[in-house]
């Protein structure tokens, strides 16, 4: 019996592409460059699988373009803003991602931007290693306590849950929004306070930590007229994707002070970055690295070939996406 054919557009873990190769007939990315539409769609020829990450723009065009042999869209990463979905939907095609692998991994760089950027902590080790330091004093480089501090999470799913879960250990009081109230007793162990206008938790938060999915609904939510109800000592961690905020709006109340730091993992146009964010010192910036670990992206690979697996043999993928359903 001949093997699915799997066309994976970006270089995975060896022990994943290994396991790819036994398992299916796989066309790898040998040299990992990123993939235009055209060469995705003539790699799909014959195909059965494609297994994109958020490197690739999967929308409309390209899901029409794609051979009608290609029965899903299985995704390295939990993030499918990347993918339209109605266009999948349209086309009949199945889509998985790779949830609750990588919750972890993105809730600890989360945590480590909420500290990094209070306690001024790149600022400093940049000044260190610069030769510039001159030794301690009582008022050098004084940044912010965050035990004690309010810290307001947009998105209580899994990876909101892991990063107030953490935060509790620093003593930090955790308050979100969400669309739905999480389940009373999760609420009752975080000890967290729902917020069910956004706008109004914003107004009362010392940190804030985007953790939702991007979606029409989310794209800019945190848009100009919200960034300013935050208060101006307020720091702002994003570590879900670029274009819940609006980039250009947040660089220019950070550049004037208006909001006191900022923690950045994701941008609105990867690998760009506003050029204004690049130059102060009270932001810090993470090249997406949210699950950037040896063990969680073997785990991601693993989630893919068991979605392909699972889908190939008849049966419903585990990690099937739903349009219209949280994602
Ligand atoms: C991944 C992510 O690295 O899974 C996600 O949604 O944002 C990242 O952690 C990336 O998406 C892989 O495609």
């Amino acid at each position: 019996m001949s093997k699915p054919v799997v066309v994976v557009t970006r270089k995975l873990p060896a022990a994943i592409e290994t396991r790819t190769m036994e398992l299916f007939d796989a066309r790898l990315n040998a040299d990992d460059r990123p993939l235009s539409a055209e060469r995705i769609v003539a790699l799909c020829d014959g195909a059965d699988v494609l297994v994109p990450t958020v490197t690739d723009a999967i929308d409309e065009a390209l899901i029409g373009a794609l051979p009608d042999s290609v029965a899903l869209i299985a995704n390295f990463g939990v993030g499918v803003n990347h993918i339209d979905l109605k266009a999948a939907a349209a086309r009949g095609l199945v889509i998985t991602n790779t949830p609750g692998v990588l919750t972890d991994d993105t809730a600890d760089l989360t945590i480590a931007l909420l500290l990094a950027v209070p306690r001024r902590l790149v600022e400093g080790e940049r000044l260190a290693r610069a030769g510039k330091w001159d030794g301690w004093s009582p008022t050098f480089m004084m940044g912010h306590r965050v035990t004690g501090k309010r810290l307001g999470i947009v998105g209580m799913g899994r990876i909101g849950q892991a990063v107030a879960r953490r935060a509790r250990g620093f003593g930090i009081s955790i308050h979100y929004h969400n669309r739905r109230r999480v389940h009373p007793e999760v609420e009752a162990e975080l000890e967290a306070t729902w917020w069910e206008n956004l706008d109004q938790m914003l107004a009362h938060m010392d940190l804030i930590s985007v953790n939702c999915p991007q979606t029409p609904e989310t794209h800019h939510l945190l848009n100009a007229q919200r960034l300013d109800r935050v208060q101006p000592h307020a720091v702002i961690v994003n570590t879900a994707r670029g274009g819940i905020i609006d980039e250009a709006a947040l660089a220019d109340r950070l550049a004037a002070g208006r909001i006191a730091g900022a923690g950045l993992d994701v941008y609105e146009a990867e690998p760009a970055i506003d050029p204004r964010l690049l130059s102060l010192d009270n932001v810090v910036l993470s090249p997406h690295l949210g699950s950037a670990t040896h063990e969680g992206r073997i785990a991601m690979g693993e989630k893919v070939i068991i979605n392909i697996r699972t889908f190939t043999d008849g049966h419903a993928p585990p990690d099937r996406v739903l349009v219209g359903v949280d994602v």
